[in-house]
């Protein structure tokens, strides 16, 4: 991609797609290309089994902002961490945020209240961006989940879960915002609903292989986002795609015939995908190595794409 294409991003980007597709690996690459492309960037992963520093070859986040390399800094989201700091942020005064963050009635406020953890997650990557209302400064204090007031960041990253979580994390400030009359938290929705239905502020990409049920869930996910957010995906990644023929190895035949057979029927999904979904598409490599090494070929790829 060229350098325009990665200028003309929104300031924050939500990956998700099928479980197992890539999301984490092209969320590395993709942001190992922006670095590459001159931008300084945010990654943050949304998933409690942490596998950033896997694929970035840096040490583990743990709930704080990792200095991976100049222009890019990663960190594993705690949902629950980042909605106690939210409610200390917003509840006023500063001492009944403290005793309520305390109380049993908040614990079961924050584990059955429907999408106050995603809402928070996603306002805690809104405000990295150091965009608009949600990141008005001197909130908070540092510490873990900090990463909003580092600040200073071009593209933050968001690698969500998988598909059918990835709907409900978007969904989910719709829902809160309009299911809570008023109070800090209806407000708090309303502005991450506001973010994450306009593609001018965030960009909604989905990470696919080329198997049918990949590429169905990722329809469907567009078509629910169109549905429940009045706008649906904005790129379409495919990745572990087959080298082409005449970059395989000749020898095993068993093996070529079942290449061979693959190959052909990824052409065939891709070539019926083409009528389905009418966006940019990304190609990327299956790739013959792992973690950081991996990320490298994939990051190479964007940058050529
Ligand atoms: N293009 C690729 N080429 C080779 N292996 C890949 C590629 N993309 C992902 N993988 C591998 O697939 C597995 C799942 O990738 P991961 O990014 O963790 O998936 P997700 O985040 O969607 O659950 C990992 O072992 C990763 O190394
Ligand atoms: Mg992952």
């Amino acid at each position: 991609m060229r350098d325009d294409f990665w200028a003309s991003l929104p300031p924050l980007v939500v990956v998700t797609g099928k479980g197992g597709v890539g999301k984490t690996v092209v969320s590395c690459a993709l942001a190992r290309a922006a670095v590459g492309a001159g931008l300084r960037v945010l990654l943050l992963e949304l998933d409690a089994r942490e596998s950033l520093h896997r694929f970035l070859g840096c040490s583990p986040s743990g709930g704080g902002v990792i200095r991976v390399a100049p222009g890019l800094a990663a960190e594993n989201v705690r949902p629950r961490a980042v909605v106690d700091r939210l409610i200390g942020e917003r509840v006023r005064p500063a001492w009944v945020a403290r005793r309520l963050i305390k109380s049993v009635i908040y614990e079961q406020f924050v584990q059955g209240a429907p999408g106050l953890r995603e809402v928070a997650a996603l306002g805690y990557a809104i405000r990295a961006t150091g965009r608009g209302p949600l990141a008005a400064p001197g909130l908070g204090r540092a510490g873990p989940g900090a990463a909003g007031e580092a600040g200073g960041h071009d593209l933050v990253l968001l690698d969500a879960p998988a598909t059918g979580h990835g709907v409900s994390l978007l969904l989910a400030p719709r829902l809160l915002s309009e299911a809570i009359g008023g109070g800090p938290i209806a407000a708090l929705a309303t502005e991450v609903a506001a973010v994450v239905g306009d593609p001018a502020a965030c960009g909604l990409w989905a990470v696919s292989t080329a198997e049918g049920m990949a590429l169905r869930e990722t329809l469907e996910l567009d078509a629910a986002l169109r549905g429940g957010l009045g706008r649906g995906l904005d790129l379409l990644a495919v990745n572990r795609l087959l080298p082409d023929a005449g970059a395989e190895p000749a020898g095993v035949e068993e093996w070529e015939a079942v290449w061979r057979r693959r190959a052909a029927g990824e052409r065939d999904r891709l070539a019926k995908l083409a009528g389905a979904w009418r966006g940019p598409l990304l190609r990327l490599p299956l790739s013959g190595h792992e973690g950081p090494a991996a990320v490298a070929e994939l990051a190479a790829a964007l940058r050529e794409a």
